[in-house]
């Protein structure tokens, strides 16, 4: 994470007038903050229509026989403020394209098949702790404009009373078209690093991706 200057937080504080609210300091008395997870565009793919499934399991749907196709992950991780204090009870919404690279989307033009026992959408909560936790697929790339192809990415809003609302977009690692995407390269390395999940081990079969998210406060 990277550690904001006490000169940047001064002004930062002055900003927003939020000094009281950061008070960690490291043993050498600096004080600490984290930087806010970078936004990301929204893109055209929000799901268009309401559906009744959207827990935090992405790769069935109730009364379905079939799973969705694709490699079968974990993604977990932790919501903080900058201050590095658990947010609990944040609203994770969570959108992506399936195995195929295509959302249920009745404006997405990929022609690849839809996965009709993907679910596309989550809405969860972070924890008491400010952990949350979904399992999904790895999306696949698709057709952005042009030769743009966009790598494997999950999109998300993040939002809590008190909190600057985030939109986002996670990355994974060691992607080739990570390289060439006009989004992820818009940004800085420390962005970059912090909008690219961590493959953090295995559970049972599936990979593990951890993803934190830091929330900015609200700014009047
Ligand atoms: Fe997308």
């Amino acid at each position: 994470m990277k550690i904001i200057s006490r000169r940047k937080l001064i002004q930062l504080s002055l900003l927003g007038g939020i000094a009281s609210a950061l008070g960690s300091r490291s043993s050498f008395g600096k004080v600490l903050a984290l930087m806010p997870t970078p936004n990301e565009t929204e893109g055209p793919f929000y799901p268009a229509k309401d559906q009744n499934e959207k827990d935090a399991d992405l790769t069935q749907i109730e009364g379905h026989r079939g799973v969705a196709q694709g490699q079968h992950i974990i993604v977990s991780g932790q919501v903080q403020d900058i201050a590095g204090h658990p947010v609990a009870n944040a609203v994770l919404d969570i959108w992506q394209a399936d195995a195929n690279g295509r959302y249920r989307h009745p404006r997405d033009p990929n022609p690849a098949k839809p996965d009709t026992n993907f679910q596309g959408w989550a809405i969860i909560d972070s924890d008491e702790n400010g952990f949350f936790r979904f399992k999904t697929v790895i999306p696949g790339a698709y057709p952005a404009s042009g030769t743009w192809i966009r790598p494997p990415h999950i999109h998300l809003k993040i939002s809590k009373p008190g909190y600057r609302a985030l939109t986002t977009q996670m990355y994974f690692p060691d992607e080739k078209h990570n390289k060439t995407d006009l989004l992820l390269n818009a940004k800085s390395a420390a962005e970059k690093s912090a909008m690219i999940a961590k493959n953090i081990g295995q559970q049972g079969n599936l990979p593990i991706y951890e993803y934190n998210i830091v929330l900015d406060l609200l700014r009047k």
